[in-house]
């Protein structure tokens, strides 16, 4: 089976400079949702149709997607035709990519009618209270599907048809090929419909979809966040119900994507997004943002940013804290306040709890991290690494000038500029010498200064 996913609309509705597709729910494109529900289908190939400022939406999608051109915008059967050599004698999905609630299991039941009543097109419906919009199923009366009227050219007795097509179909491909040249533009809104095609196969079937949430198509901003709310509220549940506790289910947002382990518990305003996984009893939040990380079991972060970072067990990171891209922390290590990593992999039990910055470093364990460390990485044109060993001591307000290696049980004195490497067992000070004047600030009050 193949997927063709139609991008190429203007979404006029959005206001935006951007187009449609790009705009994010969860912290992801409305597009990239849609491939990557298309993606756990297993297709041989996934086509996307572009058209309204196609080089923007190129560069958000992944490399193994096939890309199509429409370049004037005239409706979703001359959307298919402009990837007609996309199209060949294995089964087509059509998605849309302004729907980004549409879940696998859906799709695989559809996929499965379809295979199961061997039909030339199987369209994914919906019964709705309010059909308003949508293009309106036309069956006799033995149920059988005779087309579909687009919302435009409906007579006042087919408005109050309630079974509506949610835009979602297969096809055979040798069928669709054969149905789209027999479309023709003959309707009020002067489009190529690829609605119009069921109509000309001799078999088609429909299957209606248990919980309609999953078509909501964006067309503005109003239903983009409809949208982020549905997906949201879906996810919570499920997390709920498998054992996490979300202290405040308004305050929260997690992706789909997202694992989270028995036990957890979420503090309210907290955001877990893209592919991350967090184990069994952590606690998270309140106030955090979490994307793309690797967290163990009893870990606690608060109030603090973590992207793109390793975390293992019974690490404690925050309040005010920000790990950044490449940040590992081994088990029972301990970052504190205000304290920003990059690209640095701290071992077990080392501690940095207040006010640093560690940034192309690697530390080894039992290590302490004195307030406001400051490893210096970058010297304006290149960055630089810092080993810092086991059991080393690193004194407040220290600046390590990389590159740098300080060995195992080593000392720092505070408020030291180290520029040179440091022996094993060493004590390395690099400060001026303080003076001390006896008497000085008597000697000044009794000359009335
Ligand atoms: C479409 C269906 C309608 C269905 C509804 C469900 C048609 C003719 N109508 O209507 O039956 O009930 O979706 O939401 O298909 N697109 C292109 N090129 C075009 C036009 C559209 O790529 O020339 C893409 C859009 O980017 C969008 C999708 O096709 O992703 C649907 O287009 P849209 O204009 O939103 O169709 P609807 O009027 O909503
Ligand atoms: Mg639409």
């Amino acid at each position: 089976m193949r997927v063709l996913i139609l991008a190429a609309g203007l979404g006029k509705r959005m206001k935006s400079k951007y187009p449609k597709v790009m705009h994010k729910i969860m912290g992801k494109e409305l597009i990239n949702w849609v491939i990557d529900t298309a993606k756990k289908l297993n297709p041989s190939k996934i086509g996307v149709v572009l058209g309204h400022k196609s080089e923007m939406v190129k560069e958000i999608l992944p490399s193994d997607v096939e890309i199509f051109y429409q370049n004037k915008q005239l409706g979703t059967g001359h959307a298919v035709m402009s990837a007609k050599e996309f199209i060949t004698d294995e089964d087509v999905l059509i998605l849309y990519g302004d729907t980004p609630l549409i879940t696998e299991n859906t799709l695989k039941k559809l996929i499965d009618k379809h295979k199961n009543t061997n039909a030339d097109a199987t369209i994914l419906t919906a019964i709705l209270d309010n059909p308003t919009g949508y293009g309106r199923i036309i069956k006799n009366e033995k149920g059988e599907f005779i087309n579909i009227v687009e919302e435009a050219d409906t007579t006042d007795d087919q408005k109050k048809i309630k079974e509506v097509n949610s835009g979602f179909v297969v096809f055979k491909g040798s069928k669709l090929l054969e149905g789209l040249l027999k479309i023709k533009p003959n309707n009020n809104q002067g489009e190529y419909y690829l609605t119009d095609v069921p109509k000309y196969l001799d078999n088609v079937e429909t299957y209606i979809l248990e919980d309609f949430s999953e078509s909501l198509g964006i067309n503005n901003r109003i239903q983009l966040a409809e949208a982020e709310k549905i997906m949201k509220e879906k996810t919570l549940k499920n997390l709920m119900l498998n054992g996490v506790t979300i202290i405040d289910p308004d305050t929260t947002y997690i992706s789909p994507e997202v694992k989270i382990g028995q036990d957890t518990i979420i503090h309210p305003m907290t955001f877990i997004f893209g592919k991350t996984e967090i184990g069994e009893d952590c606690e998270i939040g309140p106030m955090t943002r979490v994307i793309n990380c690797k967290i163990g079991d009893n870990v606690k972060i608060l109030r603090s940013e973590c992207e793109e970072a390793t975390i293992e067990n019974n690490v404690s990171v925050g309040p005010y804290s920000r790990l950044r891209t490449g940040t590992v922390l081994k088990n029972n290590v301990k970052i504190g306040n205000f304290v920003e990593t990059k690209k640095t992999i701290i071992n077990k039990n080392t501690k940095a709890q207040h006010l640093t910055y560690l940034g192309d470093a690697e530390i080894g364990e039992d290590t302490n991290i004195g307030a406001g460390t400051i490893t210096c990485n970058y010297d304006g044109k290149n960055k630089h690494k810092t080993y810092i060993g086991n059991r080393v001591f690193v004194g407040s307000n220290s600046a390590l000038v990389a590159p740098l290696k300080i060995d195992d049980d080593s000392l720092i004195g505070a408020g030291s500029t180290i520029t040179q490497n440091i022996p094993k067992g060493a004590l390395a000070l690099g400060r001026a010498k303080q003076i001390t004047k006896e008497e000085w600030v008597f000697k000044k009050r009794e000359k009335g200064e």
